[in-house]
């Protein structure tokens, strides 16, 4: 049987979700697939770190507005570890366009404006290696023991 990668990726909920209490729901939904949590905290973005980990949008129109929005108010980080976890939580996020997530997935459902997006989540091996750095320190991320690993893998 052919093996799937297993990978991290870093996932933010943005500051809506939390106004909106949203929380519960959003991260369920990538508990309930069996991904892993292995770091969480909930985070107040400074500017600095918003522009770096954005930096590949620099200059284009939506930057202003996306960098005042994460930074508006807290937002929950955490890293998820499983099989291909890159590539199923992007579809469990859904499209990043309001008007093109499909419904099931989680922006499909919660989020109305592509301006006001609910959940970041890494894009590649790389990016993922990259914005796991820029906002958890090595002691914050646990890779406990799964004993549901069956259920999993
Ligand atoms: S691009 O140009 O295709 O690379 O951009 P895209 O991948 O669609 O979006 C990159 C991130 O910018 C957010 N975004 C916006 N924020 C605010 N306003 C507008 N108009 C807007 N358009 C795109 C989008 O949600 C992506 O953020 P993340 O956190 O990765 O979802």
């Amino acid at each position: 049987m052919r093996r799937m990668a297993q990978e991290r990726t870093y996932v933010m909920l943005k500051p809506g979700v939390i106004q909106r209490r949203l929380v519960g729901e959003a991260l369920g939904r990538i508990e309930a697939k069996g991904l892993k949590i292995i770091g969480l905290k909930l985070m107040q973005i400074p500017r600095s770190l918003a522009e770096t980990h954005y930096g590949e949008h620099q200059g284009k129109p939506f930057f202003p507005d996306l960098i005042s929005y994460i930074t508006s108010g807290p937002v929950v980080a955490f890293v998820v570890s499983g099989e291909s976890a890159i590539s199923r939580v992007r579809m469990l996020a859904g499209a990043t366009k309001a008007e093109e997530a499909l419904p099931g997935t989680i922006r499909g459902d919660m989020a109305a404006v592509t301006t006001k997006n609910i959940i970041h989540a890494s894009d590649s091996v790389e990016s993922a290696d990259r914005e796991i750095g820029l906002f958890f320190q090595d002691q914050e991320i646990i890779d406990w023991q799964d004993p549901l690993e069956a259920w999993t893998v």
